[in-house]
């Protein structure tokens, strides 16, 4: 379902050359021998996920869609950002919308705090709030707010059918909240890091409450954990991406960039960004993983990747069909010139903007492209393209000897913030 393809990439070394590393870095991951051990539960998880939980979750999410306009995600990093990437990918961003998702715990903004309670006021309201510590504090301050919100509207027996908390199966202070006022909970299994989690509950509610088909991303994720089973880099692509990320670092090129050419997968960018930028970026190694949604961004970065510094590659993230097509309509007066595209699709023209742009970059800009292309925007290619970049990552950390599962530097701005709120 995933199409792997290196060749506008400028490979100064075989991929082949790697398999001896690949063989052994696969092994660790599977037998869990490797850094970072106890969080590979992700791997197997297509087989092992449980199963009463996942009907559980479908059962919640039909409630929830029949009880709410508003369904509010409560969470950050690895508890939102799976989640939205998922739905904006699939729904559209002005597509299906009932209920409407809005997120919040993901920021200090007053502003934006302020004014999403603001929107929701007069609204029918569900909550979904999601902290696998149950202790981060985007997500508390949010929560704290919406609880009171939600007691005051409804009471304190109905808003306790109104939230559901995707916590720890028994630590931490959300998980003791969830217990007293009677919310509903979903585990966030131990052995599964945050980065990791749109496969299970973190994601799967929110996007289940979306309208999709979380039957179908399971299955993408057991296709793709069949498919992507061998260490043989002939047959794994997930392998081959994480090989070639690292012969283009060693060629000097230290930034990534991932290129959509749908503004709905935006986000989809932003939560590959949390994987390999959080998984990688640590003991001063790593690529900086950045990202830019095309054509639009061909309107400003373009310049850059065309002519600037030469420290970057790209990484296309293409899809062969889109969510929706259109065809372009003839004009009689053709004031705008534009009949030349009259009766093509406008599909048709973002993919000869991608073709023409891959050219100018290549061959002109001598920037190096890979290209990862999955068939459409369905729930089954997002579960498999997930899966895909688990992998990859998990390999291409595994290379670099670093442990892709912990993010220990993410808790020195939180030990300043601290001390500057006053918090013991
Ligand atoms: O990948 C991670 O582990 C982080 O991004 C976390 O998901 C994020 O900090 C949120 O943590 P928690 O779910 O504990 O609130």
């Amino acid at each position: 379902m995933i199409k792997f393809d290196a060749e506008h990439a400028f490979l100064k070394e075989s991929i082949k050359d790697y398999q001896a590393q690949v063989t052994a870095c696969h092994e660790a991951l599977m037998n869990k021998s490797g850094k970072g051990n106890d969080y590979v539960g992700w791997v197997e998880w297509p087989n092992t996920y449980d199963k009463d939980e996942f009907e559980r979750i479908k059962n919640c999410a039909k409630r929830m869609r029949e009880q709410c306009e508003v369904f509010i995600v409560c969470g950050i990093g690895g508890s939102y950002l799976g989640a939205r990437a998922a739905i904006e990918m699939l729904n559209g961003l002005y597509g299906k919308k009932e209920p409407e998702i809005i997120f919040m715990g993901n920021t200090f903004s007053s502003t934006y705090i302020a004014q999403v309670m603001e929107y929701i006021k007069d609204k029918e309201v569900c909550v979904n709030v999601i902290s696998k510590s149950g202790t981060t504090t985007e997500t508390s301050v949010a929560f704290r707010l919406l609880k009171q919100f939600m007691e005051q509207k409804y009471g304190v027996k109905e808003s306790g059918e109104r939230i559901v908390a995707t916590t720890d199966k028994a630590r931490g202070t959300l998980k003791a909240l969830a217990d007293t006022k009677g919310y509903e909970t979903f585990v966030i299994p131990d052995d599964i890091g945050g980065r990791f989690s749109v496969i299970t509950s973190v994601g799967l509610l929110p996007i289940a409450v979306a309208g999709i088909d979380i039957d179908a991303i399971m299955s993408g994720l057991q296709e793709a954990y069949h498919d992507m089973a061998s260490d043989d880099l002939d047959k794994n692509p997930a392998y081959q991406y994480a090989v070639c990320r690292r012969i283009l670092q060693n060629a000097d090129k230290n930034v990534e960039m991932l290129v959509t050419y749908e503004p709905s997968m935006t986000m989809v960018a932003e939560w590959w960004k949390q994987l390999f930028g959080e998984s990688e970026g640590k003991e001063e190694k790593g690529i900086l993983p950045c990202s830019a949604t095309f054509s639009t961004d061909l309107h400003s970065l373009g310049q850059f990747i065309q002519e600037g510094k030469k420290v970057l590659f790209e990484t296309l993230l293409l899809c062969e069909k889109p969510l929706v097509d259109m065809e372009f309509p003839a004009d009689d007066e053709n004031a705008d010139q534009m009949n030349y595209l009259a009766g093509k699709s406008l599909d048709w023209v973002n993919k000869m903007a991608c073709q023409g742009t891959l050219e100018a970059h290549e061959e002109s800009g001598h920037v190096a492209n890979l290209m990862i292309t999955i068939p459409d925007m369905s729930a089954k290619s997002f579960g498999y393209m997930c899966y895909f970049f688990f992998r990859a990552c998990a390999m291409t950390c595994y290379l670099l000897d670093i442990n892709p599962f912990n993010q220990p530097g993410v808790e020195v701005y939180k030990k300043n913030m601290f001390r500057l709120l006053g918090k013991q």
